[in-house]
């Protein structure tokens, strides 16, 4: 299965930004989440046929604490509270991966905070192969 990217800065954002403010992210920027639970970015995802396909978000979390965070498909949680800690700094990205199941055609990957300090900064979605996968420096 070939990798596709989705970019945070070209998704449905709801209680986000997308900034510039730090280095490393891949396209035009990243959502900086708000810092509250519930905030989300929401990707539309295509698929040739119905199956289990890995999801690699690419983040950088510059505090020491875990910003979690609940992943949806098509409306149904498939993980929830995934970790999403601390990288070296806010330049510093690393991708967290999880295996979910997708449907033939548009899909729905949402990806929303569940605490008070919000998610991570997201740089992007890769759907397909299990890239960029370097356990988080601290
Ligand atoms: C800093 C950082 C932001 C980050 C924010 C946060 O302000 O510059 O990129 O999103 O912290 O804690 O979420």
């Amino acid at each position: 299965l070939a990798a596709t990217d989705y970019q945070a800065e070209n998704a449905v954002v709801v209680q986000g930004t997308v900034a510039t403010n730090h280095t490393g992210y891949t396209g035009t920027g990243f959502v900086d989440y708000t810092n509250v639970a519930g905030s989300y970015v929401e990707f539309g995802v295509g698929a040739t046929s119905a199956g289990t396909a890995p999801l690699t978000f690419r983040y950088a979390n510059g505090t020491a604490v875990d910003r979690p965070m609940d992943i949806s498909v098509n409306g149904t949680v498939v993980a929830s509270g995934v970790s999403f800690p601390a990288t070296a700094d806010w330049n510093t990205w690393t991708g967290r991966t999880l295996n979910a199941p997708l449907r033939a055609g548009t899909n729905t990957v949402r990806a929303t905070a569940t605490t008070a300090n919000g998610g991570p900064n997201l740089d992007r979605l890769t759907v397909g192969a299990a890239a960029d996968t370097t356990a988080p420096s601290r």
